[in-house]
């Protein structure tokens, strides 16, 4: 089990910290919102070790949809396999904006409900310069055994890699 408690100053940090130690998200002292940007970047895909954030963040019994297909724990990683393979080879700086989110934590546990928009694009590797495409993401985030996990995963875009 991974579930340390850290100080705050370092789960603060990792809003900007890709790679973080996906520990630091498991704090109970730490708001949604905080919880959520630490989280995010860590499994974003764009990374070596984003699937170490992935195991931290994503429930196993999550259900997920990507654009109009369905996918589970499993599935859902090995998309995001592929689309690591295809960002950091086809594109150079890969980056996400996230430029707005809602987030509604629940009254009694730590979990709740989160929706983000933003931007993400990369260099392509065959020249040009940055191409960037809208996405966003809604999900549900819930209470498992004294920690939060996104249980449910709604993600579009039309980012074509
Ligand atoms: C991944 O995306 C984040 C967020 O946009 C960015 O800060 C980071 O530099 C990117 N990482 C790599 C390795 O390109
Ligand atoms: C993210 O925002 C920065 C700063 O405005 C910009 O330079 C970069 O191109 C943006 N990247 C994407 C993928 O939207």
């Amino acid at each position: 089990m991974r579930f340390f408690v850290a100080p705050l100053a370092i789960a603060a940090a990792c809003l900007s910290a890709v790679g973080a130690s996906p520990s630091v998200i498991a704090s109970r002292d730490v708001d949604l919102g905080t919880w959520l940007f630490g989280s995010i970047l860590t499994f974003f895909p764009n990374h070596t070790g984003w699937d170490a954030g992935y195991e931290a963040t994503f429930a196993p019994t999550l259900k997920a949809t990507f654009n109009q297909n369905k996918y589970d724990y499993k599935t859902l990683k090995e998309l995001y396999t592929g689309i690591h393979t295809q960002m950091t080879t086809k594109y150079t700086g890969f980056a996400v904006n996230i430029t707005s989110a809602v987030i509604v934590p629940n009254a009694n546990d730590l979990g709740g409900l989160i929706t983000l928009t933003g931007d993400e694009g990369g260099v392509p590797t065959s020249g040009g310069g940055l191409i960037t495409a809208p996405d966003s993401a809604f999900g549900v985030v819930s209470e498992i055994n004294g920690r939060r996990w996104i249980t449910e995963w709604r993600e579009t875009t039309d980012f074509v890699l």
